[in-house]
């Protein structure tokens, strides 16, 4: 019993780090941000996934993908049978929405990776997805390309990536829809193997 008052809480320091994100003056987003856009989903999933910012949507709510992008990411969820309550946990490489929704410059992402990194640290995920060319390049390398490295298991300091395409890509284009799912029935198959073999999925 009383080993149990000296064990850590779990995801020990997720409310800290979310707490110090919310008052982040590191970048200049401070000063047009609404909300801080730290993460959504349930802490203990198995599955990280990692969008590049946070848009109108979600600057105005303070929640992760809600917008039309997030609508669509539910409707892939929901092909796999996962759930943001159950199995996602889901965050982005900014807090902050950079106006316009321009694509994050490097001095934003270098001030605001150090949150993602101690988030995965906190959540230690099987399985990691990046969505687009911003999250892939800002988590495994500026020179890596989506249309190359897109349905390849990639690694993070031991940690599987699987690397696709954002949704708001998929709204432009829907031809990339096909990939994407050829992308996350691996990701299905991954979770099967390392997490719940029992995982059910009509079509996978
Ligand atoms: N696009 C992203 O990359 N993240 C969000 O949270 C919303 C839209």
């Amino acid at each position: 019993m009383d080993g149990d008052l000296f064990a850590p809480a779990p995801f020990s320091g997720l409310n800290e780090l979310r707490e110090e994100a919310i008052h982040c003056t590191k970048c200049p987003l401070h000063k047009t941000r609404t909300n801080v856009v730290f993460d959504g989903g349930n802490p203990a999933a198995r599955i990280f996934l990692i969008g590049e910012a946070p848009g109108y949507d979600e600057d105005q709510s303070g929640r992760v993908f809600v917008g039309k992008s997030g609508q669509l990411l539910d409707k892939i969820f929901a092909a796999c049978n996962f759930t943001r309550e159950e199995h996602i946990y889901i965050s982005n490489i900014l807090k902050c929405r950079p106006p316009g929704n321009r694509t994050p410059a490097t001095e934003e992402m270098a001030a605001c990776l150090p949150y993602l990194e101690q988030q995965i640290e906190i959540i230690n995920p099987a399985i990691i997805i990046t969505l687009g060319a911003t999250a892939l390049k800002a988590l495994l390398g500026e020179n890596l390309k989506i249309t190359r490295e897109r349905g390849h298991w990639k690694l993070y300091y031991n940690r599987l990536v699987m690397p696709t395409y954002h949704p708001s890509a998929l709204l432009r284009n829907p031809n990339l829809k096909k990939d994407v799912w050829e992308d996350f029935k691996k990701v299905i198959l991954k979770y099967r193997e390392l997490v719940n073999p029992g995982h059910y999925c009509k079509y996978v």
